[in-house]
Formats: C-alpha cells, structure tokens, sequence
C-alpha cells in the first residue's frame, strides 16, 4: 500500500489522480490533499478519502474545516503547503498545484527524501538546476516525471542509456488555434482559447498550449529531467496526441510512447513506478480507429512560446524564472480580460528583455526574481 499526499487534489491532475486511486483502493492510500479556493470539491474529497492531513488556501477555509472535521490536522497558505510536504508518514507527493507555488512544497518533498510525482512543471523550469543539485544530495528522493511527455521520455528512455540518446523528440497537439495566421489572434476570446482540441486540463496550462508555451516549458522541464541539450530537445506537431513523446538514439532507432490522451496513464505510471498495474478503466487504444499519425513542424513565427524557452533555457541562470513568472502573470491578465491574447507574448519578450541575468546560488534568488518580474509587469499591465 503506498500512501500518497496530493498537492492540488481540486484540480485536474488532482481529480484524475483521485480517480485512479478510487480505482485501486487496495494499492494506493491518500494521506493528505490541498485545495486553494475550491472548498467545496475539498470537502467532499475529505468525506470520500478520509485523509489525515488536509491543506487549504485561506486562514477562513482552515477555520470552517476545523469546525467541520475537528480531527483533522490542517493547514493553510503556501506555508501549509510546505508543512504538508514535510510530514514523514508518506511514499508519494503528487506535486499538481498550478504555477510556481509549488516550488517550495516540491523542494521539501525531497529533502524530506521522498518520491515526487511532479506534475508541475513550472517547479522545473523556474528551479531546474536547484533541484538537481538537491537531488544529488539527497539520494533517496527521485522525480518521477507525471506530465504526459515526460512520462513518455521517461518510459521511452528505459531502451536505452543517457549518453546513447541523439534527439529528445516532444510532440504537441498544436493548441486550439493550430494553423491560425497572426492576425487571426488579434481578438481571440477567453472561451476559444480554453478549447483544447484534445485534452481536458486546467485554464492556465490549456491557455498555454495554444500559445505553445506550455511547449516551451516542456522543453525547459526536459532538460532538467533528462539533462539533454537543448540543440536535441526537438518538437513536433502532432495533432493526434497519440504519440506522447519519443526519444531517438544514435543508432537512429526511436522509441516512442503511445496511449490514450487521459492524465490518469502517466498519473497511473508514476504511482505504481517501477511496476506496472493493469489499467482498471480504459480498454486498450483503437489504433485501426485513430488510422493515421500525422505530424508538422510548428509555427514558430506566429506561436512565439518555443522561441522564448529555448532563449531562456540556453541562456539558464535566473533567465527561465523571468519566463514562468511573465507568462503565469500574463495568462491570469488574459484570464481576467485585461490584455489581449498576443499580449501574452509581448509581456514575455520585454520581460525576457530587461533581466539582469543573476546566478543562482539558493532559492532566495528564485523568489526574488520571481517577484520582481512579477511586480514589473503588474505596475506595467493594469
Ligand atoms: N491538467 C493537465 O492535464 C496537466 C498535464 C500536464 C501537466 N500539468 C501541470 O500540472 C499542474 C496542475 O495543472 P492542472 O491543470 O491540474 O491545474 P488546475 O486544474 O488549475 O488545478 C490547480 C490546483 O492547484 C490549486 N492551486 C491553485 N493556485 C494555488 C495556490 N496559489 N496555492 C495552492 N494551491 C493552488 C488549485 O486549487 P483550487 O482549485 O481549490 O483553487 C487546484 O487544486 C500545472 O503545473 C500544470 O502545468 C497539468
């Protein structure tokens, strides 16, 4: 029985992990979950799982769960977040929180020297480098990488060795305004660009897809879990959303992963990891249905998000922190109707622009750069 802790159980990593759990109640255990705003969703979650441990966003939300489960231990806040991740009682953190806040909580998970099931990328594109070298020193905490692609690198890998791989190949549906000329986008609305064409996952990640800077992250978050360069970190198009990634080694053989576009299969893979466990929901993938795998090469020109990861990932340092912090802020402008679409991308390029690129030498700097662009683009973008 492994006993699991779910940062960010109300979301959608957060729900599908839920699921997976619901079905296989004898294998998996939660201990501990978090919410944010959603009260509502936490409550019935606490009821179901019966956790122990329980975090919520507010001090109010921690007030009105005291009262209502007085047996609980809770907490609250990003720092609730952190403490949740500090208990020891536990195998598996599954990081699914949206946006940089979950740097912290990820960074305690492994020095408490557990197995992360990270979700979150934006953990690894702001505090790549930190993590790694957190993970050299504490050696029995390991990642085990959720996000669909990753999975897929992760499992494609295993043919192979590290320094055997030539290409890292990452593919991506293309976003809902694939094959959208610049103009198009000039006035795209909210509820278009939360239309993904294949998978079902929370505003902010979906907004980046169709930006492509979801790709991006990717790209970044690749690199700091596989170690790859980012010359052979390639993306493709692949609209299907059936291959989730490939790796191709120097003998030119390429090992891709293929499966359901549902987060329950990656999510599935990192609890049971290194086992696998037979799928209790879906039946096998219908390849003579699908029929066809196509693939593309993105549009680099009009979806600017490729381009400014790999400047900000080639450049490294506190250059990708600027990047997360620019576009989480961005999308939440777009999200709130208080820029446009195309803003996004102008808001990430002058952010990229301005930084002063500073080494990292602990996580104050993280956060401090984090801030600062945070606080420019908010003075700046009302
Ligand atoms: N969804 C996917 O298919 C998918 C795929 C690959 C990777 N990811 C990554 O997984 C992470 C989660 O994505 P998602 O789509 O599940 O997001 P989501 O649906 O928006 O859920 C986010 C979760 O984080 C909580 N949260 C939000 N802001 C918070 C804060 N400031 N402090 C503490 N908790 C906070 C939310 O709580 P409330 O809802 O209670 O407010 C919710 O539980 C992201 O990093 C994303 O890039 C997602």
């Amino acid at each position: 029985m492994k006993k699991i802790i779910i940062l960010g159980s109300t979301g959608s990593i957060g729900t599908n992990a839920l699921e997976v759990i619901r079905n296989a109640k004898d294998k998996f255990q939660v201990i501990g979950i978090s919410g944010y705003k959603n009260y509502e969703l936490l409550v019935e979650q606490i009821e179901e799982f019966k956790p122990q441990y329980v975090c919520i966003g507010t001090e109010d939300g921690y007030k009105s769960l005291k009262d209502k489960f007085p047996l609980l231990e809770l907490f609250y806040g990003e720092k609730g977040l952190v403490e949740l991740s500090q208990i020891k009682d536990y195998d598996i953190l599954l990081t699914a929180v949206s946006g940089a806040v979950g740097i912290d909580a990820t960074v305690e998970g492994i020095k408490n020297e557990k197995t992360i099931a990270l979700a979150n990328k934006e953990t690894m594109v702001a505090a790549g480098e930190y993590i790694n070298q957190l993970l050299k020193k504490y050696k029995n905490a390991k990642i085990i990488p959720v996000d669909s692609e990753h999975s897929a690198i992760f499992q494609s890998i295993q043919a192979g060795k590290i320094d055997e791989i030539e290409n890292l190949i990452i593919t991506a549906s293309g976003g809902t305004f694939r094959g959208k000329k610049k103009e198009e986008l000039q006035n795209v609305t909210i509820d278009q660009a939360l239309k993904h064409p294949t998978w079902k996952m929370g505003k902010k990640i979906t907004i980046d897809s169709s930006t492509l800077v979801n790709k991006g992250l990717e790209v970044i978050e690749a690199h700091g879990l596989f170690g790859i360069c980012y010359d052979n970190i390639k993306v493709l198009i692949h609209p299907q959303s059936i291959i989730h990634s490939m790796v191709e080694f120097k003998d030119k053989n390429i090992i891709a992963q293929l499966g359901i576009h549902d987060m329950k299969l990656p999510i599935q893979y990192a609890f049971t990891y290194p086992d696998r466990m037979a799928n209790p929901i879906f039946n096998s993938l219908d390849l003579v249905k699908i029929s066809s795998l196509t693939f593309e090469q993105p549009d680099n020109d009009v979806f600017r998000g490729l381009e400014f990861a790999y400047i900000a990932g080639k450049i490294g340092e506190t250059m990708p922190v600027v990047l997360n912090a620019a576009n989480e802020v961005a999308v939440d402008l777009f999200l709130n109707k208080k820029i446009s679409f195309l803003t996004i991308y102008e808001i990430i390029e002058k952010s990229i622009n301005r930084h002063k690129i500073q080494k990292i030498t602990d996580i104050d700097i993280i956060k401090a750069v984090d801030k600062e662009t945070r606080e420019w683009i908010k003075s700046n973008y009302k």
